[in-house]
């Protein structure tokens, strides 16, 4: 029997990856701050599902992640899911500050416990580190200057991570999922956004990126495409776009 950490999953895309993946008859174990959403997701697989509250953010998420390990006996998968952004053309210093400490210091926290306990561990059987980062990764965006800029440090992180991986010997597969806009409480409710897609669309295709341990797998094609074009965009144009989303 697999078994998968989410961190993230009270909510959104962790949230239905978990009960999904619970459904196929994976041991489960879901975090993230709201601990009354993870207990109703629990409550859908009681046997399957085990929970812990971590905020990535805080001192102890290192030891309350290394907890919830050993609550469901051990991990083949970790789906690093935990994120927050805001739209902030005024550069707001407290969103600022919460995006780092989610997406960079949490993100990094995370990601290095997981490491560890593969190298540890996975000298038998593949161990496999996947995250959702975004395609706001590509560039720089004017309007959500923190989350890209988080996005992108993410991105470079997992590569790191990868080639560590490799030079160490570590039998763990590096994966980055990159999704454009998806209908989750991530984006404000009363608006709707460029080539959106739906929880339905997207999760099965975040499950078979993890499956396949694809290197980087952007969601979906269409974005693929865009956020090719986006890349050939030369800086003197870019700063003149208006990408307010
Ligand atoms: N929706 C999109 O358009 C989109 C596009 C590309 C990439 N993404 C990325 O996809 C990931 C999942 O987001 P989502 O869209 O599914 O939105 P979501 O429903 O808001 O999910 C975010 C999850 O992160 C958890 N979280 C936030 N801060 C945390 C913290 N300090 N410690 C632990 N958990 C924390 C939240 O739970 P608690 O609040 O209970 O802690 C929630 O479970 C994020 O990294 C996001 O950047 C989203």
């Amino acid at each position: 029997m697999k078994k998968v950490i989410i961190i993230g999953a009270s909510s959104g895309m962790g949230s239905r990856i978990a009960t999904d993946f619970a459904r196929l008859g994976w041991r489960v174990g879901i975090a993230a701050r709201r601990e009354d959403m993870l207990k109703e997701i629990k409550n859908l697989y009681p046997d399957r599902i085990e929970y812990m509250a971590i905020d990535v953010a805080a001192e102890d998420a290192v030891e309350r992640f290394n907890r919830l390990i050993e609550l469901i006996d051990g991990m083949d998968y970790l789906l690093y899911a935990a994120g927050c952004g805001w739209m902030d053309p005024e550069l707001d210093d407290a969103s600022t500050a919460q995006t780092i400490r989610t997406n960079v210091l949490g993100f990094s926290r995370i990601i290095n416990a997981a490491y560890k306990y593969f190298k540890s561990t996975a000298n038998l059987h593949r161990g496999h580190i996947a995250a959702i980062t975004s395609v706001a990764g590509t560039k720089g965006i004017g309007v959500s200057a923190a989350y890209s800029a988080s996005k992108r440090y993410q991105w470079n992180y997992l590569q790191a991570i990868d080639q560590l991986a490799h030079q160490q010997h570590v039998n763990v597969a590096v994966t980055d999922i990159r999704p454009g806009f998806v209908d989750t409480p991530l984006l404000a409710p009363d608006r709707t956004y460029p080539m959106e897609m739906s929880i339905d669309y997207v999760a099965p295709r975040i499950e078979k990126a993890m499956l396949q341990a694809k290197r980087i797998a952007v969601i979906d094609s269409r974005w693929a495409v865009a956020t090719t074009l986006w890349r050939l965009i030369p800086d003197a144009l870019w700063r003149r776009l208006r990408l307010d989303f």
